[in-house]
């Protein structure tokens, strides 16, 4: 996992096999341009050895915005400040990524001044999502040259690359999943091939609006029930990335050891199937409770060739540069507010963390 890995066609070297995986903290400006907190918050995991630190879920455009706080990249006016996390990033010899998003169905009216829209009008169980109105045809197309135009603005500002978010249930997995896309035109319908079509078509824009140079990838959730996103299909689309000139796949699964919710008894974990799916030697990335070294070399064996940490990445920001000694054990939570803060959170994204069960030693408490 100390290895450096070139990505082929980018020519991009990564210094490890370490990323620090996208994650929200509401820190940016209500503009949606930078603020020096996401900077810091960034920069440090960066300078403790990470070979590719990812900004949070970034909207593409305006009507796309999921959370208050959230980067935007929908504008010219947000490049200046992408330009300086990008150089902050790189300058500590991290690769960039930011993740190109949009909400769909969870892109809130309150935040957006704008009802919702998605694939097809459907409900989403619980939580009081608005139920969006179904996209016309000039929408999708115009969302997805907002992808590749977003690309084009990271390109511009400094950044490596892209990651397309299509996992948990955003806009790009919403019209991959049956139950969320139920549309009979082009961009959707009973047929994983039309479904896809939207994500494979972000994917064309971001290529086709970038350099040679410049690295796009993409993020899936292999399983979503309450959209009806399927593994068997996650598993072709997956294929299609691959041949559309995605750089990497990144799947994302919350628990990296739980087995498939479709083949539970399947004697391979979700990470080799998506291996042996994939080209050999095409970059896998994967993400889902790995805290330790020897659980992250554990994921390796399974066929990553990457390894994302998200919550270990919060409280333990030099994990990389500490796995080089042996026996380090990645500190735990519940972490303290004062070590959070020393560890370059803001105070909003203390707050943020104390929403996660267990996680805050003054916020809510673990489940069980
Ligand atoms: C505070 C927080 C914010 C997150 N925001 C995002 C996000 O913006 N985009 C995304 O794809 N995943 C997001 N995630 C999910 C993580 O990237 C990751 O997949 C998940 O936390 C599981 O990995 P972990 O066990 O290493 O934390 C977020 C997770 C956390 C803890």
């Amino acid at each position: 996992m100390l290895s450096p890995l070139t990505l082929a066609r980018s020519g991009r070297v990564l210094r490890n096999r370490l990323v620090v995986a996208a994650m929200t903290n509401k820190q940016s400006n209500a503009d949606g341009t930078l603020h020096d907190d996401e900077l810091r918050w960034l920069a440090r995991r960066a300078e403790g050895g990470f070979g590719i630190v990812t900004t949070c879920a970034a909207h593409v455009s305006p009507e796309g915005q999921g959370w208050e706080g959230e980067l935007g990249v929908f504008d010219d006016a947000h490049i200046p400040g992408l330009r300086r996390l990008a150089g902050a990033i790189e300058g500590s010899g991290a690769l960039s990524l930011v993740q190109l998003f949009h909400g769909g169905v969870r892109a809130p009216s309150s935040l957006t001044g704008q009802r919702p829209w998605s694939a097809s009008s459907f409900s989403l169980p619980g939580e009081g999502f608005e139920v969006p109105r179904a996209a016309s045809a000039e929408e999708i197309e115009r969302t997805v040259e907002a992808f590749g135009a977003a690309a084009a603005r990271c390109e511009a500002a400094g950044f490596s690359g892209v990651e397309l978010h299509g996992a948990h249930g955003y806009l790009l997995s919403q019209f991959l999943g049956s139950r969320s896309n139920q549309r009979d035109d082009a961009w959707g319908g009973p047929s994983i091939e039309r479904r896809a079509r939207f994500i494979l078509a972000a994917l064309d824009a971001a290529r086709a609006r970038t350099s040679e140079r410049f690295v796009v990838g993409v993020r899936i959730s292999p399983e979503i029930e309450d959209i009806g996103v399927d593994l068997d299909e996650s598993l072709q689309v997956a294929r299609w990335l691959v041949e559309g000139g995605a750089d990497f796949l990144h799947v994302s699964l919350w628990d990296a050891w739980k087995p498939s919710r479709k083949r539970p008894d399947s004697p391979k974990p979700l990470t080799t199937l998506f291996r042996e799916a994939l080209p050999e030697g095409f970059p896998l990335m994967i993400a889902g409770g790995i805290w330790t070294p020897a659980q992250a070399a554990e994921i390796m064996a399974q066929g990553a060739d990457l390894v994302a940490m998200a919550r270990a990445a919060i409280g333990n920001p030099d994990w990389p540069r500490q796995a080089a000694e042996p026996g380090f054990e990645p500190a735990r939570p519940p972490f303290s507010p004062e070590r959070l803060r020393q560890s370059a959170l803001s105070e909003a994204f203390v707050d943020y963390m104390r929403r996660w069960p267990g996680f805050v030693t003054d916020g809510r408490p673990a489940a069980g």
